[in-house]
């Protein structure tokens, strides 16, 4: 007779090998009618209405209205009018078989700066958002809600004291205001606008400097927590919401794999591009070592208090990862380690590899970086809940294609196919508790500083006459989620 250890054994084996195909197996590790199966957007890359209905300008609009044109002569000012369309939009992503729509609110639009010097909640704002959220609730769609991605008042600075209050404030009316938001992440990928508003400064507010971005990432973490501690005190239990944040990372490999100085580099890059978010929030309530060993001083201190807060400070690890990078050891650098990007011209010495990039030069597609990211996370952190925030690639030369090469992207139905059999696995192997994925984004917009051109999503958008077109890859989505759905 056949133990039932070995009948266990023996069924785990056939339900992976009967699942054949990518698909299958991605169906499989996600059967859970809970999955929250998205397709992600910003407020200010598709909403417009830049200055309509009291919405004040954000760091954002002032920084792509700059006469040198900085976000390659676009701007978010109408981008994919959003603001008009959102019922079309999310009855689409409805059509295509998702179950929830990730968004952003903008700051700016709904709680601006009034005459009298302080911010305040903006009753045509409301209404849009109020407008946005029965359109999803009729549809069935659950919204997984960003509270700031990016799109900063433009009364408001990162490196100010000021701005922590002025977040929570903010917060606290979002709480109060929306008891039908289940899922509020606090921040969109720190790691992207602190370093790139404050250190490269190629962002808003285009400031450069060797340690700044510190001190605007030490802000974050402390809004993150209050906010974080006022929804659990006042709001959490009556909503039965939870609340999390978006951490961005791309997985860096040793440049050497048995080299112990690039073993160590890439460690050492985990800690300053993770951990710098994660090890607070999910870990230890404070920096990793590693930073405060390099930055001594220039990395400011959390109060007793602050680390209590900070310790826990989330329901939920939201994961955003595109592609993955090299790391080599560095002495005397501006960080420990050096990154070579495989698709950044120049960094590999037999050039980039075909059929390996995006059209954004830091996107090298590497499907296992994707379960590198889930697993450590798993590993070393331990959320309860792990949402597959974004991930996606922009096809070189699309923006220049026309709908109907556009609409064949062949590279993007194999990245998500790829990509989210690497999830499954991590889930069916190494048990990684995924709750979601969302795909980013639902609709090609605008893509911050490279404007229009570099297209991400699985929708195609002609940004003159607003038509959607959804791509090959919104077709594969829709027949992963609904296996009998009819492919026009
Ligand atoms: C951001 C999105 C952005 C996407 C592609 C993420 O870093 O959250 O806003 O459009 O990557 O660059």
């Amino acid at each position: 007779m056949v133990s039932p250890h070995v009948v266990a054994l023996l069924s785990g084996v056939l339900a992976v090998s009967e699942h054949t195909t990518p698909e299958e197996r991605i169906r499989a590790a996600f059967a859970d009618p809970e999955f929250l199966w998205g397709s992600a957007t910003a407020a200010y890359q598709v909403e417009g209405a830049w200055n309509r209905d009291g919405r004040q300008p954000s760091i954002w609009d002032d920084f792509c209205h700059q006469v040198d044109k900085p976000c390659s002569g676009d701007s978010g000012d109408v981008a994919d009018d959003f603001y008009d369309r959102y019922a079309q939009d999310i009855d689409m992503l409805a059509n295509l078989g998702f179950n929830s729509l990730r968004l952003s609110i903008s700051w700016p639009r709904i709680f601006p700066l009034g005459q009298d010097g302080l911010h305040h909640p903006n009753p045509l704002g409301i209404k849009f958002y109020k407008n946005v959220l029965s359109q999803l609730a009729e549809k069935g769609v659950t919204p997984m809600v960003t509270i700031y991605h990016w799109d900063l008042p433009n009364d408001l600075d990162w490196l100010s004291d000021t701005v922590v209050p002025e977040y929570v404030k903010y917060a606290e009316f979002l709480f109060e205001t929306f008891p039908e938001i289940k899922n509020w992440a606090t921040f969109n990928e720190p790691l992207s606008f602190c370093p790139g508003g404050y250190q490269g400064g190629f962002w808003p507010p285009s400031i450069q400097s060797d340690f700044l971005h510190l001190q605007c990432g030490h802000h974050v973490l402390q809004a993150h927590a209050a906010a974080v501690k006022m929804y659990r005190n006042r709001f959490q239990q009556k909503a039965g919401g939870k609340i999390g944040i978006v951490i961005d990372y791309k997985w860096a490999y040793p440049w050497n794999a048995s080299s112990a100085d690039d073993i160590r580099s890439a460690q050492l890059h985990r800690d300053f591009h993770l951990g710098w978010w994660a090890d607070p929030i999910f870990l230890t309530g404070d920096y990793p070592h590693s930073l405060r060993n390099f930055y001594g001083d220039n990395l400011p201190t959390f109060t007793k208090d602050e680390i209590t807060s900070l310790r826990g400070s989330a329901d939920f690890y939201g994961l955003n990862t595109y592609g993955g990078k090299f790391v080599k050891f560095e002495q005397n650098g501006a960080t420990p380690f050096k990154e070579i990007n495989p698709c950044v011209p120049g960094d590999l010495p037999d050039g980039p590899p075909a059929g390996e990039c995006g059209a954004s030069t830091w996107l090298w597609i590497n499907p296992p970086a994707m379960r590198h990211y889930l697993e450590y996370v798993h590993d070393r952190y331990g959320p309860n809940e792990i949402f597959i925030t974004e991930f996606g690639v922009d096809m070189p030369g699309e923006g220049t294609m026309t709908v109907k090469e556009s609409v064949h992207d062949i590279l993007r139905q194999d990245y998500y196919r790829n990509y989210l059999d690497q999830a499954a696995t991590a889930k069916r192997e190494s048990g990684v508790p995924i709750k979601g994925a969302f795909a980013w984004s639902l609709l090609d917009n605008l893509e911050w500083k490279d404007g229009f051109k570099c297209r991400f999503g699985i929708t195609h958008v002609n940004f003159t006459s607003q038509k959607r077109t959804p791509k090959g890859s919104a077709k594969w989505f829709q027949q992963l989620l609904n296996s009998n759905a009819i492919l026009a």
